[in-house]
Parts: C-alpha cells; structure tokens; sequence
C-alpha cells in the first residue's frame, strides 16, 4: 500500500493510501480504455464504419480527461500516479483486447464488455472509497455518468425496437474478455 507522507486535510496518510491504491488502479483501466477505444476507431469496419469511427473520438476525448482527472487525484492526495505503458500491463487485473480489424458490429460486442468491466470496478472503487474521501468518490460517480452513457450508445448499436440486446453478453462468449473481479477471469 502506498502511505503518503502528507495529504489532504481531514484524512488520515492510511486511508489516503488505500484510497490512492484503488485511484492508481482506475487510472490504469482509463488509460487502457482511452487506447482501446482508439484502436477500435481504426479498425472498425463494414457498413457501419462512419457511425461507429466516429462516434468514438468524443468518448476517447472524454475518458482522456477522466485518465489526467483521476492521475492529479492521486497527486493531490499525496500520491505519485504511475501513468506509464509497462506499469499498466503488469498491474492490470483484465485480458488484452482482442480483435483487429473487425465488423462494427463485432466491435460493438466486445467495447460492450469492456465497458462492463471497467463500469462495474469504477462503482466498486466508488463504494469503497465514499468514508474515507467522499471527494474522491464524487469524482468517480462523476465518471460512472460520463461511462455509462457512453456504454448506452454502444449497446444501442445492438439493442432491438424490444429493449433486448440480440448480442448479449450471455449468448456469445466475448470476443475481449474483459472482466475484472477475481472470481471472472483474472489475467491468464
Ligand atoms: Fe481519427
């Protein structure tokens, strides 16, 4: 655990430091997001291609923000926030995304699951961070807004006139696995 030598007023170093370990690990699964999504911006495919290319730029834009948001948390907390390429592959807890060039719609199926995992462990880290600094966790439901609206507009790519989604998670196994707890598919 990282214990800061000093940090904001009314927390204790102890509690900054886990709450700063939870931060470095969301800082992590940002910036992973913001280069995948990217990825996905360049090899996307098929007649969906201008919907799905750019409809992502303002979301890497907007989770750009989140990564510097979250990286100068840590700092103001104390902390020295650890945004390098190498760090993020040892320290992350999720598999790498798997496809390349692909149809919009594959694409669209596996970005589901990545926002599944990273929205699932930012409410988790916003949950246990909420006694110790309820500054930080403002800031994570802040993100969770930002995140979950743009996991809506992948869904809804397919979603049917029904509210159901015909490529959902539990009938076709993910393409990029990206569940984060322990119990599901921890790095292999
Ligand atoms: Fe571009």
């Amino acid at each position: 655990m990282s214990t800061p030598r000093y940090t904001v007023p009314g927390i204790t170093p102890a509690d900054a430091g886990q709450v700063i370990d939870r931060l470095q690990q969301r800082l992590h699964a940002l910036n992973d997001l913001a280069l995948t999504l990217k990825h996905v911006h360049w090899n996307v495919v098929g007649p969906h291609f201008i919907a799905v290319h750019t409809m992502i730029d303002p979301q890497v834009e907007a989770v750009r923000a989140m990564v510097d948001e979250t990286a100068e948390r840590i700092a103001t907390l104390g902390g020295s926030p650890d945004g390098t390429p190498g760090t993020l592959v040892a320290e992350r807890t999720w598999d790498n995304y798997k496809l390349g060039r692909a149809d919009a719609q594959e694409h669209l199926v596996a970005l589901d699951h990545v926002y599944n995992g990273i929205i699932q462990d930012h409410r988790r880290a916003a949950e246990a961070t909420g006694s110790a600094d309820p500054v930080t966790q403002d800031m994570l439901i802040g993100q969770l807004h930002g995140l979950e609206q743009f996991h809506w507009f992948v869904r809804a790519h397919h979603e049917t006139a029904g509210g159901a989604l015909t490529d959902a998670p539990a009938k076709n196994p993910p393409a990029a696995k990206r569940t984060t707890t322990a119990s599901k598919g921890r790095k292999k």
